[in-house]
C-alpha cells in the first residue's frame, strides 16, 4: 500500500506510540507509520503478539515488552507523543467467557491507564480500537449504525465497549482528544493462526493448507463484515489527522458487505484446491452474534473513511500469505 500517496508527510516526525505493537493490527499500523517517516515506539507484553511481526520493517521503532497495566511503563512510552494507537487488548469472545476478571482488567483498566498516561503526556489524540461486539444481536438484522443501542453479549464486547467509553469520558472530562474505530471482523496477513481462539480465516486457511476439515461453529449461516487490515490502517490514520475535535466519536471500521462462514468456507477451499476437505460443524459458541453488517457512512462523511481494498482483493493477499508462511510454495 502507498500509504504515502494517501497522507503525505502528515505523520512525518510525529512520534507515535502504538499500543499492542507486536500483535496483528498493531504491526500493520507500524508498518504504515514507518513508511510515512513517523517516529514509532511499540509496547507490547507479548501475550498474544511476537515482534517478528515487525520484520522488515523495525529498523526505526523502539520496542518496548511491557504491560499496559504498568503506569511507570505507560508514562515512558507516551513521553514526547503527539498520538497513540491503543491497540492492546486480551481479543477472544470464548475465552473472555472463561476469563472475565483477567478480560476486565487488562481492557478496561489498561485503557484507563492508556488514557491517564497520554492526558499527563499532552497527547494531542487518542486511537482506540473499538469492537462491533458492541452492538450485540439486536433483533433487526440490517446494517449496524453508531447511534443504535449497544448491548454486549460477552465480557470482551462489555469491556471493549466500556473502553469506548471511556475515550468519551476522558475527552469530555480532561480536553484530550480520542476516537473509537469501531473494527469489524478485521483479516489479513499476520493475524494469529496458533491460538485455539484464531480468526475465521486464519484459522480456516490454516487447516485447509494442514490438510484438515475447517471446524464451523453454529450453521454457518452467521454473517460477518470481513475487512481487510488495510481499511483498518486507513482509519487509524484518518481519525488520527482529523482536523476537528472528535471527542471519543465512534466510527464504524468495515467495507459494509458482509458474507456468511459457509460462503466463505467455499471461497478459501476454491482458492487452495480443497474443496474435498468438507467443513465440521460445532456447537455455536458463546457470546457470538448472527448478523454483522456495517453502515460506514459516518466514518465516510466525518473523517472521509472509504475502504482501500475489497473483500475478495484482501481475501487472496491473506490466503497467499499463509499458502507462503505454511508451505513455503507460492501459487503454481
Ligand atoms: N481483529 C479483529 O477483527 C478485531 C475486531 C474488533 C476489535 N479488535 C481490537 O483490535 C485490537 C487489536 O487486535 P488484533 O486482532 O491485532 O489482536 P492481537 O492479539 O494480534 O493484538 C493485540 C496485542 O495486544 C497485546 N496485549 C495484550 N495484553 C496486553 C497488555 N496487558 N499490555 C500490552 N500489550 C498487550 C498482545 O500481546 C497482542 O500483541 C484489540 O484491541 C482488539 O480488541 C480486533
Amino acid at each position: 500500500m502507498d500509504w504515502n500517496a494517501h497522507h503525505g508527510d502528515h505523520f512525518r516526525g510525529a512520534r507515535c506510540l502504538v499500543t499492542g505493537g507486536a500483535g496483528f493490527i498493531g504491526s500493520h499500523i507500524i508498518e504504515a507509520l514507518v513508511s510515512l517517516g513517523a517516529e514509532v515506539v511499540a509496547l507490547d507484553d507479548l501475550s498474544g503478539g511476537e515482534w517478528n511481526n515487525l520484520d522488515g520493517f523495525d529498523d526505526s521503532v523502539r520496542t518496548v515488552t511491557g504491560s499496559i497495566l504498568d503506569t511507570d511503563t505507560l508514562a515512558d512510552c507516551t513521553a514526547g507523543c503527539r498520538y497513540v494507537f491503543h491497540e492492546a487488548a486480551l481479543g477472544s469472545v470464548p475465552e473472555s467467557v472463561e476469563m472475565p476478571v483477567q478480560y476486565n482488567q487488562v481492557n478496561t483498566n489498561g485503557t484507563v491507564n492508556v488514557l491517564e498516561a497520554a492526558r499527563q503526556a499532552g497527547v494531542q489524540r487518542v486511537i482506540y480500537a473499538g469492537s462491533s461486539s458492541a452492538y450485540g444481536d439486536p433483533p433487526d438484522d440490517g446494517p449496524k449504525l453508531e447511534d443504535m443501542p449497544v448491548l454486549p453479549r460477552s465480557p470482551y464486547a462489555a469491556a471493549k465497549l466500556a473502553g469506548e467509553h471511556m475515550m468519551r469520558a476522558w475527552s469530555l472530562s480532561y480536553g484530550i482528544d480520542t476516537a473509537v474505530t469501531r473494527y469489524f471482523n478485521i483479516f489479513g496477513p499476520r493475524q494469529n493462526a496458533n491460538s485455539s481462539y484464531a480468526a475465521v480465516i486464519a484459522a480456516f486457511a490454516t487447516a485447509l493448507l494442514n490438510n484438515q476439515a475447517p471446524t464451523i461453529y453454529g450453521d454457518g449461516e452467521q454473517c460477518r463484515d470481513f475487512t481487510y487490515v488495510h481499511n483498518a490502517v486507513q482509519a487509524n490514520l484518518l481519525a488520527a489527522r482529523c482536523d476537528k475535535p472528535l471527542e471519543g466519536e465512534v466510527f464504524n471500521t468495515a467495507c459494509a458487505y458482509s458474507i456468511s462462514i459457509n460462503e466463505l468456507y467455499e471461497k478459501i477451499a476454491a482458492q487452495l484446491g480443497r474443496q474435498d476437505l468438507r467443513p465440521t460443524y460445532a456447537e455455536a459458541r458463546a457470546g457470538d452474534v448472527r448478523m454483522s453488517t456495517a453502515n460506514i457512512n459516518k466514518a465516510n462523511k466525518t473523517i472521509g473513511y472509504e475502504p482501500l481494498v475489497d473483500f475478495d482483493t484482501g481475501l487472496n493477499t491473506t490466503v497467499e500469505w499463509y499458502r507462503k508462511v505454511l508451505t513455503g510454495t507460492p501459487a503454481g
